[in-house]
């Protein structure tokens, strides 16, 4: 399974700008990387802060830019979004019993969990009790079928003292117990705007800096300085034997030289 995500949109209404630049001309960009190279993946899932600041008309001009992306697309809630200007703009994404955007998208490499951390006007995330139980019970009613989570905010600490405030609440805890299923192979998380990944109790995990602003990471610093590189997602082949996670970025690369081939000649193994 080719699995693009991308994270961190962060939209703001049309004409409007966010640190001088203008993040749906970012997204432009990006789909129009994916389409040029990536339309074969079987779905796109961006992990969350769809909008800056949450407002409708941010919601609605993401629903026309993303008309352009030939890849279909799943949506999932970050720390900047509202939940209710959401679901006005996209009332057909999934939600679970208790009215959270999270579901369940059985892919030909199997289940991926999409999860909704969003506190509404907190920076920091939670899968409170309610979540948490809806996720465990998803993990378990198919124990032997692999499972991938996705989330907006991290399950796990990035080494980043800036980002300490602003986990999932509670990580310590729910961590254990997402392990302890025994299913998950791979969480794909946002918020960061760094490019991180590694493993965290026994599971791996990934985020790219995403495709509005991003941070430059600073192993000291509680504060953090925002720069703006070039657009970046993230491709994941998954299959039966691992997950392979590729960054790419949206700018032009300077080839300096095309390689030779590098199939293997035949009879060498
Ligand atoms: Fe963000």
């Amino acid at each position: 399974m080719k699995l693009i995500h991308l994270t961190d949109l962060h939209l703001v209404p049309p004409g409007a700008m966010l640190f001088g630049f203008d993040p749906a001309e970012r997204l432009r960009k990006t789909i129009e990387r994916i389409n040029r190279d990536h339309a074969d993946a079987e779905l796109c899932v961006v992990t969350g802060d769809l909008t800056d600041e949450g407002d409708f008309a941010s919601y609605e001009l993401l629903r026309d830019v993303l008309r352009d992306l030939r890849v279909p697309t799943r949506l999932m809630l970050g720390n900047h979004d509202s939940r209710q200007n959401f679901l006005r703009a996209f009332p057909d994404e999934p939600r679970d019993e208790n009215g959270f955007v999270q579901s369940v998208h059985e892919s030909s490499a199997g289940r991926l969990i999409l999860l909704d951390t969003l506190v509404e006007g907190f920076g920091h995330g939670s899968l409170s009790d309610d979540r948490l139980e809806w996720l465990l019970a998803r993990l378990a009613e198919k124990p032997n079928v692999p499972a991938y989570l996705l989330a907006h905010h991290p399950l796990q600490p990035i080494g980043l003292p800036h980002f300490e405030p602003w986990n999932t609440e509670n990580w310590r805890q729910i961590m254990p117990q997402i392990a302890k299923a025994g299913n998950v192979r791979h969480i794909f998380h946002g918020h960061v705007h760094v490019d991180v990944g590694g493993t965290w109790s026994g599971i791996p995990f990934s985020a790219s800096r995403g495709v509005a602003h991003q941070i430059i990471p600073d192993f000291k610093r509680r504060d953090a300085d925002f720069v703006e590189d070039a657009p970046a997602f993230d491709i994941a082949l998954i299959d039966a034997e691992g997950v392979l996670v590729h960054r790419f970025e949206v700018n032009d690369r300077h080839v300096v030289e095309v390689s030779a081939s590098g199939l293997v000649p035949e009879g060498v193994q």
